[in-house]
């Protein structure tokens, strides 16, 4: 077995002058979703001690750090992305000290860690807000979120228009500590999420001071969440439209994308720099377009964003062809390596995506074609590895796992499956706990069940079957994987070469390799273009010529 030890990746941008190089700049990073992953006590969820048993795992997977969702003390009324306090664990996923030897243990075994950090909205559970409460109107503590009275005679309307991405009104109205009703808050997610208002100083040095905290703690970075949405246009005007739902990712918002957020990633840039060893902001950024996305990547503000027009885009040739050069250009300009993602938390993964029809969005109810899907998945993964920049992998996704789309009603726990009509809702399906074993309590997630309930047939999909066994998609990504490290042209640059290609078809020179793709539902013969390195499906190659069978990529070197 190779120890892979995180040396910070140095020189793999020569071809880019004043570009900047860190270990992130073309890092795999493993997205861990602690409720899922590995259940060390046995009570049916998922916690830290069951992620540091697991690290050799990651370690042998090959990647280059971990990002771990939140963790901390939170009601869980969105499963942990509201915080109740930003410096303790949650007694779910263990204590403080846990989360110390967690670290510890990564970074022996060569891992980086990556924490997520919700500045846009805390718990309705935090100190803060019960006190912004309790204290009734008139409580400097409600500056602090955003209290507003409500309109119509009696204050029975909400302050604006704005809709929760969750569903139903952004606002909710509070009662008075007399119990009469009283004024309305600002919550873009649940109403057990209201949200923060950075205008206030003391939010500021609050998010200043957690920083630090995990920083002392020895993290290498921060996957900030909700990062395009902490400042809010000035006198939180109306949208002044019905269908919220078509504006959201096609046009700035008057609660996201607004300018004045980079002035706060500028800030904690200072921070980040004066820590040793490269720690690292990545934003999870919603934002209208690849070039606004690029502003918070700035040689100032945050290292890395996450791509979700690339995460959007059909199995489709010349969709993927789009993105890509998009991608690739918006975040030149700025010096920041592009980043690539086809699942997390929050989407259906990618398996089932590409096992329906295009067009549905990344919320979706069926299970589709899965022999399809999961043809395409290997396929995409391994475009998406041979891109320049990093790559995100979320769990279970290296084993091929489709979205559980036939969960029942009654075992769903997203908050927004609740609230009708809200942008997202079908997430459970993704965040079903991975299974380790063949066979065994919840295929050895944990001995004490699971969460959710996982699907008959996880065992055959799980890291036990898979491992050693050729073809199958665990080995796939390992082979990938191992493949970046010892070649890094792969992540290198921020350029891709075009070859010419039929329809449906990509072709793309890297550094050292070609990279072929065929996304139509037929083989296709192409003049091989070098050694073949590794491929999503078997290839039969002929003299000169490949068929590259229906949806499969294959690694070239040259
Ligand atoms: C982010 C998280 C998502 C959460 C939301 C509110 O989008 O990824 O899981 O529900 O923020 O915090």
């Amino acid at each position: 077995m190779t120890q892979h030890l995180a040396a910070p990746s140095t020189g793999t941008s020569a071809d880019a002058p004043g570009h900047r190089i860190g270990w992130w700049q073309d890092a795999v990073i493993y997205q861990v979703y602690p409720r899922s992953f590995a259940d060390g006590n046995g009570d049916g969820m998922g916690d830290l001690a069951g992620v540091t048993a697991r690290l050799p795992y990651l370690r042998d997977l090959g990647v280059d750090a971990v990002w771990l969702s939140p963790f901390y003390a939170s009601p869980q009324a969105d499963a942990g992305y509201d915080v109740a306090d930003y410096r303790a664990i949650d007694p779910m996923f263990g204590t403080l000290l846990d989360a110390d030897a967690l670290i510890r243990e990564a970074h022996a075994l060569g891992l980086r860690i990556i924490v997520d950090l919700v500045p846009n909205h805390s718990s309705d559970q935090h100190e803060w807000f019960k006190r912004a409460l309790a204290e009734g109107p008139g409580s400097a503590l409600r500056d602090r979120y955003h209290f507003r009275p409500g309109k119509g005679a009696d204050g029975e309307l909400p302050p604006n228009d704005w809709e929760s991405i969750f569903g139903g009104p952004a606002w909710t109205r509070t009662t008075n500590p007399d119990g009469t009703p009283g004024d309305w808050y600002l919550h873009l997610f649940a109403p057990e999420q209201p949200d923060f208002n950075w205008e206030h100083p003391a939010v500021a040095d609050e998010f200043r001071s957690i920083l630090r905290f995990w920083l002392d703690m020895g993290v290498d970075g921060f996957r900030v969440d909700v990062a395009h949405g902490l400042v809010k246009a000035h006198g939180l005007p109306d949208l002044g439209s019905h269908d919220q739902l078509k504006l959201l990712g096609n046009d700035v918002m008057p609660f996201f994308d607004q300018d004045g957020v980079h002035e706060i990633y500028r800030s904690w840039r200072t921070i980040l720099d004066e820590y040793p060893g490269d720690r690292i902001a990545v934003a999870e950024a919603w934002t209208p377009t690849v070039e606004r996305t690029a502003n918070y990547v700035r040689p100032d503000e945050m290292h890395q964003a996450f791509n979700f027009q690339y995460l959007s885009t059909a199995w489709d040739a010349a969709e993927l062809r789009t993105v890509i050069d998009s991608s690739l250009a918006a975040m030149r300009p700025v010096g920041a390596p592009t980043t690539w993602v086809l699942s997390n938390h929050d989407v259906t993964r990618h398996a089932t995506r590409f096992a329906n029809p295009p067009g549905l969005g990344t919320q979706i109810r069926t299970a589709g074609d899965r022999d399809k899907g999961l043809r395409r998945a290997r396929a995409a993964t391994l475009l998406m590895l041979a891109l320049p920049g990093s790559a995100y992998v979320y769990q279970g996704e290296e084993l091929g796992l489709p979205d559980v789309t036939d969960l029942p009603d009654e075992a769903r726990q997203d908050p927004s499956f609740f609230r009708a009509e809200g942008q997202d809702g079908f997430r459970d399906g993704c965040r079903v706990p991975i299974p380790w074993t063949r066979e065994g309590s919840s295929y050895g997630f944990g001995d004490g069940g699971s969460w959710l309930p996982q699907p008959a047939g996880w065992g055959e999909l799980s890291i036990e079957a898979q491992t050693g066994t050729e073809g199958s998609t665990l080995e796939l990504y390992r082979a990938a994987i191992a493949a970046r490290r010892e070649h890094p042209g792969l992540g290198a640059g921020t350029d891709v070469e075009w070859k010419s290609a039929p329809d449906g078809v990509l072709v793309l020179g890297r550094p050292g390799f070609v990279c072929t793709v065929n996304t139509t539902d037929a083989p296709v013969a192409l003049p091989v273009p070098g050694t073949l390195l590794l491929a999503s499906a078997p290839v039969a190659v002929d003299g000169d010529t490949v068929e590259l069978p229906a949806d499969t990529t294959v690694w070239w070197t040259v």
